[in-house]
């Protein structure tokens, strides 16, 4: 595996494959690899000649007093994992290069990165999309794929790509979770072992309202509330938000159909940390 850390070296050497026929698939990551990025490259892997993992904290995503300082960085053991996984590229440019002095021009994500995570983080989609068209324009990938985990993220890069006329393939991956449900996480290592034993309460809570939906339950205050009480018995996590909104939108919803594909999200903090997650609802009929 190579490991590229200058932006004009990754687009030389994209340009000299993309001359040669190939076809690239790119996995954005801020590093600290685990079974889920690993997912996405081993995914990447199956249905692209070539695949670069970009690994770069971007601090435009964090807001003061966020965990940019303290964001795990595991670099060598990064690149073991990648290499182990047939990864043929590291990117992992520097600060300096990807936001020289000087460098003001932001994209602006509009109504989608706004509510949920857009709100109690406001300015994380506008560093996230920017850093994400940046890696865009200098990988060059054919697809890039994404993990649902990040939903919200998902959505906002679904429309930047759109409007911003990229040419690439979003392709969404499926969450990749403890045996216990909790979602994999960088930020999992945070946790204290009280915190970690709570943290699955979130992933019933989604379950709960994805098993009344199959059962036939359309009624979207039912499923509120039975997630709302699962989270209320778990006094050691702190929910912010337990929302079921469109799953295009991500505008909230009051019944669910055939029709509209619909998603539950739920945002807690255990301690200091926040986490996220999210589940797909299917109503089922009979
Ligand atoms: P990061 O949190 O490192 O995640 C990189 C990618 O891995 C994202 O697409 C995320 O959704 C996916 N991922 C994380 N945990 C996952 C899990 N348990 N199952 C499946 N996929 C999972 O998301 C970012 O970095 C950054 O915001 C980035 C897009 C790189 C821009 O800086």
């Amino acid at each position: 595996m190579k490991i590229i850390e200058s932006p004009q070296e990754m687009q030389r050497q994209v340009e000299a494959w993309r001359l040669d026929g190939k076809t690239i698939g790119f996995v954005p990551t801020m590093g600290a690899l685990h079974q889920g990025h690993l997912e996405l490259v081993r995914r990447t892997r199956k249905e692209n000649s070539i695949v670069v993992t970009s690994i770069f904290v971007n601090p435009t995503q964090f807001r003061p007093g966020e965990d940019y300082e303290k964001y795990p960085r595991v670099f060598e053991r990064d690149c073991a994992l990648l290499q182990s996984n047939n990864c043929d590229v590291a990117f992992a440019p520097t600060k300096d290069a990807m936001y020289p002095a000087g460098a003001t021009t932001f994209v602006e994500v509009g109504v989608l990165g706004e509510t949920l995570e857009g709100e109690i983080r406001p300015g994380h989609f506008r560093g996230v999309a920017t850093i994400v068209a940046k890696l865009f324009n200098l990988v060059r990938a054919h697809r890039a794929y994404f993990g649902e985990k990040d939903f919200q993220q998902l959505k906002v890069i679904e429309a930047m790509t759109r409007d911003l006329n990229f040419e690439i393939e979003i392709v969404p991956c499926p969450t990749i979770r403890e045996s216990d449900g909790l979602a994999l996480s960088s930020r999992n290592a945070y946790l204290s072992s009280q915190e970690r034993e709570a943290a699955p309460a979130i992933f019933r809570a989604l379950s709960a309202a994805q098993k009344l939906a199959t059962r036939g339950e359309s009624n979207v205050e039912i499923l509120r509330d039975a997630m709302h009480e699962i989270l209320a018995n778990e006094p050691r996590l702190q929910p912010e938000y337990s929302v079921v909104v469109n799953a295009q939108t991500l505008e909230p919803i009051e019944k669910l159909t055939h029709k509209k594909p619909a998603r539950a999200l739920i945002a807690a903090r255990a301690g200091s940390t926040r986490l996220i997650d999210n589940a797909a609802l299917e109503l089922t009929s009979f």
